[in-house]
């Protein structure tokens, strides 16, 4: 068992206060500064993935892995724990992926019963198993259908519906005359990656797209994609003129990241954690999100989930991931991250310089608001 001296408290975002949970999303949506969320992600942001960001800086909303939903499809029960025992002390939204009206409008019924803040819908998972079945980023060649879709999710939920969609499906411009059906349907947030669904995760977020659809649409964007730095976050903000943040492999790797930003924003110099820190995530990750019982070599794999992009933000010449993607025991895994996280110096943790940028992407255009 490796030794890790306790983590020092590093600053955490304050919360909404006192929000309803009928008002929970206006309560986000009324802070006097940008929205931060926490992406979701499949196999990644579960209850114990929830419990260790919320520990280290938390988000101020939260979305719960996909519920996939067809016709016979239940509300996936280890989904639910994310939203019925909640860790954050924030709002959770739930998202579903599917592409039947009918079984979308009831499972967005069925959630009516959970302490959610609102019911989102996929329209941008670009795995090549979901959109060549024309559900997530395969629908944005639908439009028909995606039509279909909002109207019955519109019908089914009473409180808040949300989408988190991608540009188009190969075309960046395509989203811009989605609006008036956004409109139409009277979604109440939207957030918005800055690629197109065959873009998968390429480097370059098209930021000056996303504004282009803050401008056009009524209700608050969010804006997503590629932000692993305090830095980053601010030039996002100031390009697309979004009312907020998704963080998603931003978070794995740094999940001291939405504190950061925050300070920041709010002239304070943010703190950056030690590598005695990360190891001590690296532990909790270990310790808590893997289902017990699981046999060790499949939690072996499960860890190389987080630390492929721990491994990438801690050390940027590739040596750490070199090493990290050939361990095959908890023995090897630790001995890996103690070699290179063993240590008191402080770890900007954003992505390899050839993953994303963190400073200014030279394609965007230059800031026209501060
Ligand atoms: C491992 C993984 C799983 C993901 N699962 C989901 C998901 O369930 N629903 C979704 O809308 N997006 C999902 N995404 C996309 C993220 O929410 C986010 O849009 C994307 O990673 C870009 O943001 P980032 O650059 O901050 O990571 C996933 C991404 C990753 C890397």
């Amino acid at each position: 068992m490796p030794h890790t001296p306790p983590t020092p408290p590093l600053p955490t975002a304050s919360p909404p206060a006192g929000v309803p949970r009928a008002d929970a999303l206006e309560g986000v949506l009324a802070l006097p500064r940008p929205v931060l969320a926490l992406a979701p992600m499949q196999d990644v942001t579960d209850l114990p993935f929830l419990r260790l960001i919320a520990a280290r800086g938390n988000a101020d909303l939260y979305f719960t892995e996909y519920f996939r939903v067809h016709a016979s499809a239940q509300l996936e029960r280890y989904v639910l724990r994310s939203i019925t025992e909640n860790p954050t002390g924030r709002p959770i939204i739930a998202q579903l992926i599917g592409n039947d009206p009918p079984s979308l409008a009831r499972a967005a019924r069925e959630l009516q019963r959970y302490p959610i803040a609102g019911v989102d819908l996929n329209l941008g998972c670009p795995a090549p198993i979901v959109y060549r079945k024309c559900a997530g980023g395969g629908l944005l060649r639908e439009p028909a259908r995606i039509d279909a879709i909002l109207g019955a999710l519109r019908d089914a939920i009473p409180g808040r519906f949300t989408v988190k969609t991608r540009l188009g499906f190969d075309d960046p411009g395509a989203l811009e005359r989605l609006v008036p059906m956004f409109e139409r349907h009277a979604i109440d947030l939207l957030t918005l990656h800055g690629r197109t669904v065959l873009e998968m995760y390429r480097p370059h977020v098209h930021l000056e797209r996303i504004g282009a659809v803050v401008r056009a649409l009524r209700c608050p964007v969010i804006a997503n994609g590629g932000v692993d730095s305090p830095d980053r976050a601010r030039h996002t903000l100031a390009i697309t003129g979004a009312r907020g943040l998704m963080i998603g492999r931003g978070a794995i790797r740094n999940p001291w990241l939405f504190a950061q930003i925050l300070d920041h924003l709010e002239g304070r110099a943010p703190r950056q954690p030690t590598g005695h820190e990360v190891l001590h995530y690296v532990r909790e990750l270990w310790d808590t999100t893997s289902p017990q019982g699981l046999i060790p070599r499949l939690q072996v794999q499960k860890m190389k989930k987080y630390l492929t992009f721990i491994a990438e933000g801690a050390e940027p010449s590739g040596r750490f991931l070199h090493d990290v993607r050939r361990v095959t025991s908890e023995e090897e895994l630790f001995q890996v991250c103690r070699t290179w996280l063993e240590h008191d110096r402080p770890l900007a943790l954003n992505a390899a310089p050839a993953l994303a940028p963190s400073g200014p992407d030279p394609r965007d255009p230059p800031p026209t608001s501060p």
